[in-house]
């Protein structure tokens, strides 16, 4: 039987135990609610006042000696445990990982960028755009009237939304919706001496698809409005031969070539000189004409629908298209090629130049 003073062998048997379920078998047989000591300690109730004093310090002491060595060995115990534990886990870091497959940026992320470097050193400030539009900010304010045959032309994505006016609202068509949304909101610096000199690059959307198509593609916007005297056809000129001699880092012939959107007057297509040799395209050689970009001076209609005095100030205005810079800078063939979220692609950009794109 266990008495108080055949308890001290549980000492040892505290001191020697290898794992904590044994620690707690001892814990339960005597330090737990139901244990030795909680027992002997209702037992003094029977005895006499000096018993009780007695007895009770009797078992207190030897209470906190037991208490003691097992608290001590726990904690070596759960030491233990944790050492192993982490042994066990363990993790080698001078191992070689397994290599991670590189990405790369995509190539109109990287043209964009460029195309907004060069125009931002000339002064141009970048402007965002939305996508989601309403039909007069991409087709009425811009001269573009109902009955329009470039609303066609445009092949536009309708949405079932209606705007303000009613109309159902567009993925826009161009960029040049954005035209019109800081003549809007800028004019006033006008009054104050300052032009608006604005660039925006973004999403576009027509519904047409083929290897020089997308339904989805970028453009860049320009925008310049100053007083009347400031702008001019030549500026015009100067701007996008400097940006394209920047851009292709080469000094090409350029044509501008009389054309038509409703929103400029006069309006220009500009095509650079190019030739084909051996199998690749050649920018920069006067043998044949590639058609990059659209331009003009701002339509006076197009100011008048912002509420800018087309007497005191004018603008002009331009467009390109970046998969197809892309397309002439790298030699990439197929421009769905950029939107097939292929990674091997994007690791290898196919340089065959292209021969289709010349007239
Ligand atoms: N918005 C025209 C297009 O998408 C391009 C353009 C912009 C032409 C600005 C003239 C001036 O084809």
């Amino acid at each position: 039987m266990l008495t108080i003073d055949n308890i001290s062998k549980y000492i040892a048997e505290i001191k020697q135990a290898k794992s904590l379920d044994q620690l707690e078998k001892i814990h339960i047989l005597l330090l737990a609610k139901n244990g030795f000591f909680a027992h002997e300690m209702k037992k003094l109730s029977t005895l006499s006042i000096a018993e009780k004093k007695e007895l009770g310090q009797k078992l207190n002491l030897k209470k906190q000696e037991i208490q003691k060595e097992f608290n001590l060995q726990t904690a070596y115990l759960k030491k233990i445990q944790l050492e192993e534990k982490l042994k066990a886990e363990y993790v080698d870091l001078s191992l070689p990982i397994e290599p991670l497959p590189n990405g790369g940026i995509h190539p109109i992320s990287k043209v964009t960028e460029q195309m907004v470097n060069i125009f931002g050193q000339m002064g141009f400030s970048v402007r965002a755009g939305t996508e989601i539009e309403d039909d007069w900010y991409n087709f009425s304010a811009l001269n573009i009237q109902e009955t329009h045959p470039a609303r066609q032309d445009h092949d536009t994505f309708y949405l079932n939304a209606l705007d303000a006016n009613k109309n159902r609202k567009v993925l826009r068509t161009h960029t040049s919706n954005v035209q019109i949304r800081t003549m809007l909101a800028e004019k006033d610096s006008l009054t104050q001496g300052k032009p608006i000199k604005i660039i925006s690059t973004g999403r576009t959307y027509r519904s047409d698809s083929d290897s020089t198509h997308s339904p989805m593609f970028h453009q860049l916007e320009g925008l310049y409005i100053d007083k009347i005297e400031k702008i001019s056809i030549p500026l015009l000129f100067n701007i996008l031969q400097e940006f394209c001699e920047t851009f292709f880092a080469l000094s090409t012939p350029m044509r501008f070539r009389p054309s038509y959107f409703p929103f400029t007057s006069p309006s220009f297509e500009v095509d650079i000189a190019c030739t084909i040799k051996n199998d690749a395209l050649q920018i920069g050689i006067r043998d044949k004409w590639l058609e990059i970009l659209g331009s003009g001076l701002v339509h006076t209609n197009v100011l008048k629908n912002c509420g800018i005095d087309s007497e005191k100030y004018a603008g002009l205005a331009f467009g390109i298209g970046i998969e197809r810079m892309a397309m002439l800078k790298y030699g990439f063939k197929d421009l769905r090629s950029f939107f097939n979220s292929d990674v091997r692609w994007l690791q290898y950009y196919n340089l065959m130049l292209l021969k289709y794109l010349i007239s």
